[in-house]
């Protein structure tokens, strides 16, 4: 059994020899909130909590995050990098190559960022599935998750990762243990690099904007569809862009458009998962809203029936 209190003594105890000035990445994730109150808690003005917007976050992603900061009263930085993000990624197709420009970027960022406040450290939320499928010298590089694989090899700063021995439901104990509210704790996982990862291919603003309605769409009718009893909520569920045309008819004109792939996952921490057996008729509901909301971009949606093994969770 995990003992979350214990931990956190511990681990408090620990981080708190820590005398330099510490920078922390919050992507307004369960990992990097949890870690940020956990080093907040033991190191208190000496923490710098910074939230990079990269234009591939959620719907309403940045204000939910400085909200829930604001109501844990935890100072936090944002940096507004969006153009930055599209103009590094632009052309890159090749996944391994987008996450590793995304890591590298926000390095750049936080390294920027460091220096003002004098940082020494840097902390992240990394999780042990993270620098497990990650590689290293014993095991094979699955993805370069980008708290982990994008990092380079001379940095200037520090790292700090307290919960990366730990598995997703340890952290949520962990979390609520710190008083942060059950339903942030229980919030899906969203990969580091954000939407970029769910759009094949070259990741640009416009596919961006797309991706953002469509994740929001699935993320509406599934939470809809569990609070009317139809379905248990998913462990994770989202969109993901699949920018090849397919053909279509609307009304009675012909219609030529890109496809999204609806992906629901079971898992307990991420390392195998089983696609959602989420019925027919909130999947049909799903399709509906996505096609007539993004008319002139979408005219298919498929659901992912892969597990993983074979398949990851994220498509990238
Ligand atoms: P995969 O796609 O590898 O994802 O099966 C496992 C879990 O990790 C999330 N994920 C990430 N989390 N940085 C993170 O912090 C990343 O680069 C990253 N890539 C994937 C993914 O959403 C899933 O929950």
């Amino acid at each position: 059994m995990f003992d979350s209190d214990r931990f956190i003594q511990e681990k408090t105890t620990e981080l708190a020899n820590t005398k330099e000035n510490t920078i922390i990445a919050c992507s307004g994730g369960v990992d990097s909130t949890v870690t940020a109150i956990l080093l907040h808690k033991a190191l208190g003005k000496n923490l710098h909590c910074v939230f990079v917007d990269t234009g591939f976050m959620r719907k309403d992603e940045p204000e939910t995050v400085k909200k829930i900061f604001n109501t844990l009263k935890v100072p936090l930085t944002i940096i507004n990098a969006q153009t930055r993000f599209y103009e590094a990624l632009k052309g890159i197709t090749e996944p391994e190559q987008k996450r590793k420009i995304i890591g590298k970027l926000f390095i750049e960022l936080f390294e920027e960022e460091a220096k003002k406040v004098n940082a020494k450290n840097l902390a992240q939320g990394t999780l042990a599935p993270d620098w497990i499928e990650s590689g290293g010298q014993l095991r094979d590089t699955i993805k370069s998750h980008h708290n982990v694989g994008g990092l380079p090899e001379q940095m200037n700063l520090e790292l700090i990762e307290p919960v990366r021995d730990l598995y997703k439901d340890e952290v949520r104990k962990i979390g609520l243990a710190l008083g942060i509210p059950n339903e942030f704790c229980q919030k899906q996982p969203f990969p580091g690099p954000g939407l970029a990862v769910r759009i094949m291919g070259e990741a640009t603003e416009k596919r961006a904007e797309i991706v953002r309605k469509a994740c929001a769409i699935v993320e509406e009718e599934l939470e809809k569809a569990a609070e009317e009893g139809k379905m248990t909520l998913p462990w994770q569920y989202f969109a993901v862009l699949i920018p090849i045309k397919s053909v279509g008819v609307q009304g009675d004109a012909r219609a030529y458009g890109y496809t999204i792939a609806v992906r629901s996952v079971e898992s307990v921490d991420a390392m195998t998962a089983d696609y959602s057996k989420v019925p027919h008729e909130v999947l049909e509901k799903i399709s509906v809203k996505i096609t007539n909301t993004l008319k002139d971009k979408i005219n298919r949606v498929v659901y992912d029936i892969s597990n993983k093994p074979p398949s990851t969770i994220e498509w990238e």
